[in-house]
């Protein structure tokens, strides 16, 4: 493995760094130089990918990985890493959605992760911080108190082992009521996947960075002009890049905001909070709050917390800037844990929200050599670990009871209303955006480190002036379906609020579905 900078440290999927990125050096392996042949090729080095090799590579089988930046520097590298079966979707919706044996197994295999998470890191020694701790899920205000004794019935029907509690551990006695999810766990993300790809390379895996798949086939792919033959094909780049539409059409893009805070050791529990979500939100993945603790010296923690989500390419919507949303959490966190002065780190990241509250995993429609994991929410720890278990069975021919509930050929089973409600607020952004006129007028009112869509001629472009004064100019049509990008100030970055792709401001891509950069156009 190389320690140095072989690639750009700053091949991220945002401006800002997150903690767990500030904290290890970057993950780099040598990039792709001839072609290969393999038995697995998976695509994408975040905790789906590694996961999928380290279980793959335990069973036996010939793995190649490949990942475009460094491993994790993707949304595993943006997470908060709490390791759960509290899942951000209500246990008592999924039993509407599903029936109750189908959401007893969705219970089992989250559980099941996080067991398998633990265990993975007793074998290996994993130097990684994990910690088990318990979790408490509360109301937010505008949610109904009847939902909280709904949502602990649900629990206990599918044989969890909750509690419902009078106050709330480590927060303000004005909070009265939650449910108890014992002995969850947290990490250091990006330690526990350097553990995992050692473990892989020591197995015989090639792992390979700076390296990025281009034509998908059920043959292998390309990357950086060499060729990856494979029997078996694994996308796990979080939203899948070797479809079009198929998939594009059940589960829907949001960000997510993170601060990090330094507080005194012991001021507050080593535990994990969330609330139920703002039930007057206009999205339909209904925006809540999530707080833990990382362990950072002999003096201090990190109060990790996050939340303020909107869709991609959508913040103005609700007329909240993405400056206003670290605003609000500041305010919402300081209100439940006053402890905290000063902000040591702001991230956000990208959340992929199925419209049936469950992850896609298992074999890619129509295709039977290709596989996919996608669809997490904000539960990929476990829904990437759950994708590494299911798919080394899919591919070595075992039966695995969580196959037909992941699967990303199932029908939907949310109601056409919520469907419809994303669907159609695609079609308005669609229409909108490209009817409306651009954000500046001239490329001229751009001061150094801004960004916008501006309007010239028939074109709309994507323009930034970098520090130094130079202007970069793309296409600001997302090459993926056509939509209209829209600048993200916070992250620097042009983002597609039809599907969620993303563009650094040289145009690179950095979130799919779209696989190809931006067009460079002149102003
Ligand atoms: C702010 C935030 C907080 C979250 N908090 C939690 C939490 O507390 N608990 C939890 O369980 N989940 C949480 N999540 C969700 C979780 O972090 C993600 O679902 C998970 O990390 C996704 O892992 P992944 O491996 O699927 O994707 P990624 O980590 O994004 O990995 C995909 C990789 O594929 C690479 N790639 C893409 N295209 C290509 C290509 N063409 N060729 C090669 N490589 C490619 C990318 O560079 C990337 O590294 C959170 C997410 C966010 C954004
Ligand atoms: S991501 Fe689909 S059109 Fe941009």
């Amino acid at each position: 493995m190389k320690t140095l900078n072989t690639i750009d440290e700053k091949v991220t999927s945002g401006a800002h760094k997150s903690y767990w990125t500030d904290s290890v050096p970057p993950l780099i392996y040598d990039t792709i130089a001839n072609d290969r042949q393999t038995d697995v090729l998976i695509i994408g080095g975040g905790i789906a990918g590694i996961t999928t090799a380290y279980c793959l590579s335990k069973s036996g089988r010939k793995v190649i990985l490949i990942e475009d930046g460094y491993l994790g520097s993707g949304e595993t590298g943006r997470t908060t890493a709490q390791i759960t079966y509290a899942l951000d979707d209500r246990y008592y919706d999924l039993e509407k959605f599903f029936g109750h044996e189908k959401t007893r197994l969705v219970a089992q295999s989250h559980k099941q992760a996080l067991e398998w998470i633990n265990q993975t890191i007793a074998e290996g020694n994993i130097p990684c911080n994990f910690k088990r701790i318990d979790g408490y899920l509360f109301l937010d205000p505008t949610d109904k108190p009847a939902n909280l004794g709904k949502e602990f019935v649900a629990t206990q029907n599918v044989g969890l082992p909750t509690e419902q509690l009078t106050g709330i551990p480590g927060l303000p006695p004005n909070d009265t009521e939650c449910i108890r999810f014992p002995q969850q766990g947290q990490f250091h993300v990006l330690k526990y996947l350097k553990g995992l790809a050692d473990a892989v390379v020591a197995m015989g895996g090639e792992i390979y960075t700076n390296s990025r798949a281009e034509d998908i086939t059920k043959d292998g792919a390309t990357a950086n002009g060499f060729t990856i033959e494979a029997n078996h094909i694994v996308v796990a780049t979080n939203t899948p890049v070797n479809d079009i539409l198929t998939m594009h059409t059940k589960q829907f893009a949001y960000r997510s905001y993170v601060i990090g805070a330094k507080i005194p050791k012991g001021q507050v529990p080593y535990a994990m909070w969330w609330d139920t979500g703002n039930q007057d939100s206009k999205w339909v993945a209904k925006p809540y709050h999530y707080v833990r603790l990382e362990p950072l010296d002999d003096q201090y923690d990190l109060l990790i917390s996050g939340g303020e989500d909107h869709k991609t390419g959508q913040a103005d919507e609700e007329h909240v800037t993405e400056e206003q949303r670290y605003e609000n959490l500041i305010v919402w966190t300081k209100n439940k844990f006053p402890y905290f002065n000063d902000i040591e780190y702001k991230w956000s990241g990208q959340v992929m929200e199925p419209v049936d509250c469950l992850a896609f995993i298992g074999k890619n429609p129509g295709d039977d050599n290709i596989y996919i994991i996608t669809g997490d929410s904000g539960n990929g720890m476990t829904h990437g670990t759950i994708g590494g278990i299911l798919l080394n069975d899919l591919i070595l021919g075992n039966k695995n009871p969580w196959e037909e509930i992941y699967s990303p050929s199932r029908i939907t089973f949310r109601t056409s209303d919520d469907f419809i409600s994303e669907a159609g607020n695609m079609a308005y952004k669609m229409v909108k955006d490209w009817v409306s006129g651009g954000d500046v007028d001239n490329a001229e009112d751009l001061k150094a480190g801004e960004g916008a869509v501006i309007v010239s001629g028939l074109k709309k472009v994507a323009a930034y002036r970098d520090d130094e004064g130079v202007l970069h100019t793309c296409s600001a049509v997302c090459p993926h379906l056509g939509g209209v990008l829209q600048w993200n100030p916070d992250e620097k970055s042009f983002d597609c609020p039809l599907h969620g792709s993303r563009f650094t401001t040289d145009g690179v891509v950095v979130n799919g579905p779209a696989i190809t950069n931006l067009k460079k156009v002149e102003l």
